[in-house]
């Protein structure tokens, strides 16, 4: 049996790939475009594994992704390649449309057509699972209950309206085709192998270099922080046991202000790795102009996933924060892979000076 995933070679789809060929015999073919968020050294633990196959190409390309659904004939596709980066698609958000609309839309069209000529029982098993994120729901305001399944869509930036047509277009292939699909709305992900323009690895990596920690506006934006491997342990549950056509949100009931997020970064170095001069990394934290049309707090209602499937996070806020911040301190290869010519520049955009 073979599945195919999609932007295997990014934060979450690396730790799905990765973690899947861990548990399962099953082969993986994973179609990434390398963008700049595509990183092969993630998965070079994977090189020599024959159960792994990996092919550098767009997921709108119809004719390549035709090709490798006949020839490796997946039970199931799992799309995890977007843009992912809210920042990036204030200034720019071209690509997210090209990548998160169209590119969805034309693997849509190509998973259709081989699921159509499948045999009849292989047509029931197959399955196409649409990880997307909870930013579709737009903002809360404090006293607002988390974000359900039936929320309304309101997304406010570029990246969370173009993850919020690709849900549509996915919802749509099932209602109009009857395409068995599954979709997953996670909130923010955190854990081993993220970019770092993300807060929470950017923040560490900068602590390290002893450069400012750039906190947008007050810092009281809340999010709902989840582990990375909890949400590939979702994200298998769902396609194993999820119901054709159903939404499922995943998060960690971990609301946090970003300010507070960073003071925990913070207060772990002091511990882990402390500065040569004795002073608290915290004295690093820096107030910078707010996000355009920062949304003010996303946190996620996971309980249809518990009750329906059984799924619970592994990890509390603390002890995956302390995994991830001694992942970067044990990986600083993988670190100075990505922190390339390309990333320095849209640090320099991004931050300035
Ligand atoms: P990422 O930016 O780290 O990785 C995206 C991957 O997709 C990269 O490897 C990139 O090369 C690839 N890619 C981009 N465009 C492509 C294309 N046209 N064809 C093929 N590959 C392409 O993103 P991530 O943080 O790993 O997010 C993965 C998915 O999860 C996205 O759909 C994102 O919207 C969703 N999500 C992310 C979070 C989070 O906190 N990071 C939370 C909820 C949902
Ligand atoms: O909620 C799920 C989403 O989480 C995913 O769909 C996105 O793909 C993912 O990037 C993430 O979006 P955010 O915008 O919430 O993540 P980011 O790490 O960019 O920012 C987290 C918070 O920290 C947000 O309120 C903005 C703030 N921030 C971010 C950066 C990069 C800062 O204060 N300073 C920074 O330098």
């Amino acid at each position: 049996m073979t599945i195919l995933v999609t932007g295997g070679a990014g934060f979450i789809g690396g730790n799905f790939v990765l973690d899947w060929l861990a548990a399962h015999d099953e082969t993986v073919v994973n179609l990434d475009k390398l963008t700049y968020a595509g990183n092969l050294q993630t998965l070079a633990s994977l090189r020599d594994n024959p159960r792994h196959v990996f092919v550098q190409g767009d997921i709108g390309d119809r004719e390549l992704v035709a090709n490798l659904l006949v020839q490796y004939q997946p039970r199931a596709v799992l799309n995890f390649a977007a843009e992912s980066h809210v920042d990036r698609s204030i200034h720019g958000p071209g690509d997210f449309i090209h990548t998160n609309v169209l590119g969805t839309f034309n693997l849509l069209e190509s998973v259709r057509a081989y699921w159509t000529a499948l045999p009849a029982e292989e047509q029931q098993a197959f399955r196409f699972l649409h990880v997307s994120t909870d930013e579709v729901y737009g903002t809360l305001s404090p006293a607002d209950p988390p974000f359900a399944e039936d929320n309304r869509y309101e997304p406010n930036s570029p990246y969370s309206a173009s993850k919020a047509a690709s849900d549509h277009l996915v919802r749509a292939w099932h209602h109009t085709y009857g395409l068995p699909v599954l979709t997953t709305n996670c909130s923010n992900n955190y854990g081993p192998y993220h970019f770092p323009e993300k807060l929470i690895p950017l923040v560490i990596l900068n602590a390290l270099a002893g450069k400012p920690l750039p906190i947008y506006g007050d810092g009281q934006q809340v999010r709902d922080w989840l582990y990375v491997k909890d949400h590939c342990s979702a994200i298998r549950r769902v396609l194993e046991a999820g119901q054709l056509g159903e939404t499922y949100n995943v998060g960690g009931w971990n609301e946090k202000a970003n300010l507070d997020v960073v003071r925990s970064i913070c207060a772990l170095l002091d511990e882990l790795r402390p500065r040569a001069d004795g002073q608290p990394y915290a004295s690093q934290i820096t107030y910078v102009q707010d996000r355009p049309g920062h949304d003010r707090r996303y946190a996620i209602d996971a309980r249809k996933l518990q009750r329906e499937l059984g799924w619970k996070p592994a990890e509390t806020f603390d002890s995956g924060i302390r995994k991830t911040v001694q992942w970067y301190l044990d990986n600083q290869a993988w670190v100075a892979g990505v922190t390339s010519g390309s990333y320095r520049d849209w640090l320099s955009q991004q931050y300035g000076a």
